[in-house]
């Protein structure tokens, strides 16, 4: 009888079979699905690195590694993602919400500060998993967030997001095509969104995770990728309060036409973030 795999050996076969899948953080996965695998903290995977893997769970193992090597995304296996300070189920009816979008909140949560918006009423376009609206309301205290999508299986998740995150009380949920459902009338603060920016041209040479696993209409900003910035940059002037905020996510290399749809569209004191990595992501204007 062959003696069981210890989680390091278990480790060292996944990190190699992912390396030659060629995935980046080869190593990282591997102890990301054996922790899901024994519903184990990363850290304690790795300390108890002598103990046995049962058969059972050394077969699980092996599946979910032979799925990653053919690029499905870790999140979507492990079925839930950290942002900002909430954990979001994750699935393949909305885009997994990435670590450069907490920027955007972040920008969004000091602009608040800043302001001493009592009680401020704040509305998520393309909401997705519900990712951004939920992050604000979480940090916000006394924020109203109305969050919309365009997507009825991304509304049904965002909704299982809400829930889970008990902000039940503070996010509504809207179905529908950007500000169409809204009635114009300076009801909001904050104008947030991330919309799709990748251009049709670049579609086909994202990452085969996001390519093939993350909606299409969550991705395809349109020939130039800045097809929805010009929707919301027509209408949100009517939905903001004077002096409210318009904020966006923007593709990192092309900050410069997403600033000049705001300042077109009359907004002033437009304002560019960079995200941690240096890279510009954050577009603001004012009312
Ligand atoms: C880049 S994803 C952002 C998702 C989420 N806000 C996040 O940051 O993780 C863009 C979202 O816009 C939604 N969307 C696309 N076209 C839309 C439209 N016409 N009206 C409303 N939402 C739309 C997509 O369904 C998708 O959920």
């Amino acid at each position: 009888m062959t003696a069981p795999l210890t989680h390091r050996a278990a480790l060292a076969l996944a990190t190699h079979r992912l390396e030659l899948a060629d995935l980046e953080a080869a190593a990282h996965d591997a102890v990301a699905l054996l922790a899901h695998v024994l519903g184990r903290r990363r850290a304690e995977v790795l300390l108890d690195d002598t103990a046995p893997l049962s058969p059972e769970v050394a077969a699980r193992l092996s599946r979910l590694v032979e799925r990653r090597a053919r690029r499905e995304p870790l999140q979507h296996m492990i079925g839930s993602v950290g942002f900002h300070d909430v954990v979001l189920n994750v699935d393949r009816r909305a885009l997994i919400p990435r670590a450069e979008t907490e920027t955007l909140v972040c920008a969004v949560l000091d602009w608040l500060e800043r302001g001493a918006v009592s009680r401020p009423r704040i509305l998520d376009l393309g909401t997705g998993t519900g990712a951004i609206a939920i992050a604000i309301a979480n940090a916000a205290p006394g924020s109203r967030v109305v969050a919309s999508d365009v997507s009825r299986d991304a509304a049904e998740l965002a909704r299982v997001n809400v829930t889970r995150s008990a902000t039940t009380q503070s996010v509504a949920l809207v179905v529908g095509d950007w500000l169409a459902p809204f009635r114009a009338g300076a009801d909001f603060d904050v104008i947030v969104s991330n919309p799709p920016y990748v251009t049709t041209e670049e579609l086909a040479s994202l990452a085969p995770e996001v390519r093939d696993h993350d909606p299409r209409r969550a991705l395809d900003g349109g020939s130039d990728g800045l097809g929805p910035y010009r929707v919301i940059c027509d209408a949100a002037a009517r939905h903001l309060r004077r002096a409210g905020l318009l904020a966006f996510e923007v593709a990192a290399d092309r900050p410069g036409p997403v600033m000049e749809l705001v300042a077109h569209a009359g907004f002033r004191r437009i304002e560019c973030r960079e995200d941690l990595g240096g890279r510009p992501r954050v577009v603001l204007g004012e009312r």
